[in-house]
């Protein structure tokens, strides 16, 4: 339902409460998502993105109910990914002459996506735009997530939108922060920046004091996805200061998989061990769990610990994909060790200390093998390493 944030400006998007994957099949979303598009009636009227293809004709229903589309005069286009451009093909055949607004690498971005000679104008940061009444005003966002992406601010309003920055994937009933469960939007809010915006820590610190000095009043935060931060509308930028740093919270997280429960019984004995010392931790078989809810548990854990047994010399293939994440996603100020059963070859802890070596988390305790079922004192080693782990996250 078309929703007036703010005096002319409107809420024109679609709420997706079927989607369970996004990225493809890359990203799990058990709440929906939504993709917010924004129309501003100024003497220009402009639309701030649009929504993904499959909802392109809902999305024209939804924006008939506030203008005609033939009367957009600039469509402000943040970001090339199709869940924000992909009605752009099917507006732009209601309203030909309008100008496409995109950052300078938007420019390359667009055309390419779309194959288009579309009336695009290129905007820098700072640059800003007339349209009537208030401006916009325009500041590059690039890797945030993707090159092209752009913040743009509303004066006069002073409404930020910042595309996918900021974002959940959270479908809801209403349109703000104020209106929904404070536990599932944060929940959602760090699953979205752990898995999104991890690799890109640095910019977005960078971006974030930008943004602040130049000194704009910010009455709401409007993103492509998920609910508008209009009550306290910098609580998360605060967050995401907090979750940009990667300040790590004295917790443990253990990884692992098993095929006959003889890793199992060591995952939990590391676990006891930890408990021991006071360190709380989470166990996650990876076979069975959500790899992007392990993601957000992972962002502000200090320590890591990997099990997995020996098989055809390496590790159950089950764990590569979140071991491909430890590194790709460039997690910081993380502590690491491993522990695994096998039956001949053995080669389990010495490869997952060699993977920690590439994701460059030191391993703070010597790894623990055990060959074929743990005895009693075998789980007394894992407790061991468990305590070593919760001495070295004490310490640190
Ligand atoms: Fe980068 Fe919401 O798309």
């Amino acid at each position: 339902m078309v929703t007036e944030i703010a005096k002319g400006v409107y809420w024109v998007g679609v709420v997706d409460w079927n989607l369970r994957h996004f990225h493809g099949h890359e990203l799990s979303t058990h709440r929906g998502s939504t993709y917010n598009s924004y129309l501003i009636a100024d003497e220009k009227t402009v639309l701030v993105d649009t929504v993904w293809g499959p909802f392109k004709e809902e999305f024209l229903e939804n924006l008939r109910q506030v203008v005609d589309p033939a009367a957009i005069d600039i469509v402000v286009a943040n970001h090339s990914e199709s869940d924000h451009s992909g009605a752009l093909p099917l507006l732009m055949q209601h309203c030909p002459e309008a100008t496409v607004v995109v950052s300078p690498r938007g420019a390359t971005s667009f055309p390419g996506h779309y194959h288009q000679d579309w009336n695009f104008r290129v905007v820098k940061t700072g640059d800003s735009l007339d349209i009537g009444e208030n401006k916009l005003i325009f500041v590059e966002a690039p890797m945030l997530h993707w090159p092209d992406s752009m913040f743009t601010y509303l004066t006069g309003r002073n409404i930020l939108m910042p595309n996918d920055a900021f974002g959940q994937h959270y479908a809801t009933a209403f349109r703000f922060n104020d209106q929904v469960d404070q536990g599932e939007l944060y929940q959602e809010a760090l699953k979205y920046y752990a898995n999104i915006l991890t690799p890109t820590s640095d910019l977005v610190l960078r971006k974030i004091d930008e943004v602040l000095a130049l000194n704009l009043p910010v009455a709401m935060i409007a993103p492509s996805h998920g609910v508008i931060w209009r009550k306290d509308p910098l609580q998360i930028v605060t967050k995401y200061r907090e979750w940009a740093s990667q300040v790590p919270e004295k917790r443990a997280v253990i990884l692992f998989d098993t095929m006959w429960h003889a890793t199992r019984r060591m995952a939990e004995a590391v676990g006891q061990g930890l408990a021991a010392e006071g360190v709380p931790y989470k166990i996650f078989h990876m076979a069975v769990s959500d790899r992007n809810d392990v993601i957000a548990e992972l962002l502000l854990a200090k320590a890591v610990v990997v099990g997995s047994p020996t098989i055809n010399t390496g590790l159950l293939p089950t764990l590569a994909p979140i071991l491909e994440d430890l590194k790709l996603l460039r997690f910081k100020n993380k502590i690491g060790a491993a522990f695994g059963s096998y039956g001949w070859s053995g080669e389990c802890v010495k490869l997952i200390e060699k993977h920690f070596e590439a994701c460059k988390i030191p391993v703070v305790a010597e790894g623990v093998r055990v060959k074929w079922q743990p005895t009693a004192e075998d789980l007394e080693k894992c407790q061991s390493l468990g305590r070593a782990v919760a001495q070295a996250v004490l310490r640190e």
